[in-house]
């Protein structure tokens, strides 16, 4: 007998972006983060306990996964076994509706479902809090798009994290605005953000720097959000993005994300706000340059975006919700 289940989760965007762990292996953060669920950045995942199985299988998209990622999975069902007193192995398959490992945070999407599809799967009913925790396992960002819509992770102080999770600032249509996903890379980044962050942790003289700004900016990100001061946020989230990215700068080796598109995206967003156009960006790990605006705008920001050379597409979303069980599963 086979026991199954299916959950759908939104990627999310940091706004107040989270980058160093003061835990690698829990996830823990050096500081909180805010972010936004994207509707249109989603994952399906299913998960399907079978006691024939000899050893947990994954596929994504319809690949099967890496060592690497079994690792993370496993990760994420230890503790759900050990609670429900399992020791079946599960198949589970994952699919993303966006291009995967390009800084479009498909982790976050994906460990997000597959903490709800498992947990519903071996039977036991957690709490956000509780699933929130358990997508952090698996990746960091993961536990934002629990709660989804405008999240705010607590970095928290316990060595076992029991206090880092991310809770709710204000639900999906709080505020509507777009975000225009400007793809200038869909392959898979040559250094992911968990040895990026750890590189320049260790290495990056303005790591303390980038600290102390994001502790001013996470108090001022949250009151913009709950005002829907656009232009307040705006500010925050690109002095945290270009922080971020600083931070990376002073590391040894150097790390440098973006593309010459990136920059021709950030360029052009500067001179379009110049002009009275309401929009700023927000660049992840990768090259690719986030654009949010009022949707009353957007099919502007949108049209101007695929004009820019090195942008191969424009990729719209209004704010996503939390993660939830899904009735379609995807075998
Ligand atoms: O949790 P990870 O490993 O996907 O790291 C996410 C890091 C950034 O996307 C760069 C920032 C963030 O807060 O999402």
């Amino acid at each position: 007998m086979t026991r199954k289940a299916s959950a759908e989760a939104c990627a999310n965007i940091a706004l107040i972006k989270y980058w160093g762990k003061r835990d690698a292996e829990r996830h823990l953060p050096c500081n909180g983060s805010i972010s936004l669920a994207l509707a249109d950045l989603r994952t399906v995942t299913t998960v399907a306990i079978d006691p024939s199985l000899t050893a947990d299988t994954l596929a994504l998209d319809g690949h099967p996964a890496s060592a690497a990622e079994l690792g993370r999975l496993g990760k994420v069902l230890r503790p759900l076994r050990e609670r429900a007193g399992e020791t079946a192995c599960v198949r589970v398959e994952s699919v993303n509706y966006f291009p995967t490992a390009a800084g479009l945070a498909s982790s976050a999407a994906g460990f997000a479902a597959l903490a709800l599809a498992a947990a519903a799967a071996y039977d036991l009913t957690l709490d956000e809090p509780e699933l929130s925790r358990l997508a952090r396992i698996g990746s960091g960002s993961a536990c934002r798009s629990v709660p989804g819509g405008w999240a705010e992770w607590h970095a928290g102080t316990d060595p076992a994290g029991l206090d880092s999770f991310a809770t709710r600032l204000a639900p999906p249509d709080h505020w509507d605005l777009r975000v225009m996903v400007g793809l200038v890379a869909t392959g898979p980044k040559a250094v992911g953000s968990g040895a990026g962050m750890a590189g320049t942790v260790a290495t990056s003289p303005f790591y303390a720097g980038w600290l102390q700004g994001v502790a001013e900016d996470l108090p001022v990100a949250r009151a913009a959000i709950l005002a829907r001061d656009f232009d307040t946020l705006g500010e925050a989230a690109e002095r945290s993005c270009l922080r971020m990215h600083g931070s990376m700068l002073g590391a040894v080796p150097p790390l440098l994300y973006w593309q010459p598109a990136t920059i021709a995206v950030m360029q052009a967003v500067w001179q379009w706000r110049q002009e009275g156009l309401p929009c700023f960006f927000t660049i992840d790990a990768g090259p690719n340059v986030k654009v949010f605006c009022p949707a009353a705008v957007a099919a502007d920001v949108e049209r101007r975006m695929k004009f820019i050379p090195g942008v191969t597409g424009v990729r719209a979303s209004g704010p996503g919700q939390g993660v939830a069980l899904s009735k379609a599963h995807l075998f």
